[in-house]
């Protein structure tokens, strides 16, 4: 009796152990390189050389981790202690547009407070989230959106849509003047394919796309 009795334990035991390893299979959390903060090309340089990448001729070759780390810290990372980050919030508060990046390995949000990426999925969406066949074959692609429990708990509906839009602005722009900094290709998107974004992105209700940002070398 006591035999069987240590056999089911152990058999428990080994299922616990399994069950605990599918769930950090499913979820690869990525931390990022630092982003590089010092020397480089001057911010009025960058200024001069911001410009959208031609649709036509968009480059494909991927960018380096080290390389998009300094994108998204550009786009919303901590620049001062644990309240202060790139770009201006209303209120001060945390940002309430969210980066998704899209790339061959899958789905992954940017966490500012960690500066890392979440997985969210290991499904190649690039293909389906543009509608014009550059933003495609687009390496990397950012996909901005906006956080509505945040905006809905701190604002009315207007601004809540003037103050997400006005994120997303300063996010892209940032954006743009990282990669020009880097001498990599961007261009803003708007024609996006907003369902198979929320369906990939298992996005709440309240959550809505706001634009992308395409990436490449
Ligand atoms: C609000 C907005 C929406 C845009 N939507 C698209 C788009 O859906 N597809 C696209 O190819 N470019 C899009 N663009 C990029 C613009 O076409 C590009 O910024 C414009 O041609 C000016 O070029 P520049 O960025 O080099 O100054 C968009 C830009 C903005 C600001």
């Amino acid at each position: 009796m006591g035999f069987i009795l240590k056999k089911c334990l152990l058999s428990l035991l080994l299922l616990s152990v399994l069950l605990l390893s599918a769930g950090t299979w499913a979820y690869a959390d990525v931390k990022l390189p630092p982003p590089q903060t010092e020397g480089g090309m001057s911010l009025f340089e960058s200024l001069k050389k911001r410009a959208s990448a031609p649709g036509g001729d968009f480059p494909i070759a991927p960018i380096e981790p080290e390389e998009l780390s300094t994108i998204l810290w550009a786009a919303t990372g901590l620049n001062r202690g644990e309240k202060g980050w790139t770009v201006p919030m209303s209120k001060g508060l945390e940002p309430y547009c969210k980066i998704y990046v899209a790339q061959d390995e899958g789905i992954f949000l940017y966490d500012w407070q960690i500066h890392g990426l979440i997985e969210i999925s290991k499904e190649n969406i690039r293909a389906k989230v543009g509608s014009q066949n550059f933003v495609k074959t687009a390496p990397c692609i950012l996909i901005v959106v906006a956080d509505g429990k945040a905006l809905s708990d701190n604002f009315n509906e207007r601004d809540s849509a003037e103050f997400a839009a006005v994120a997303a602005g300063a996010m892209t722009q940032d954006i743009y003047l990282a990669a020009a900094a880097l001498e990599i290709g961007a261009r803003y998107i708007h024609a996006m394919n907003l369902e198979e974004i929320r369906r990939a992105l298992s996005l709440p209700e309240e959550d809505y796309p706001l634009c992308l940002m395409i990436l490449g070398k």
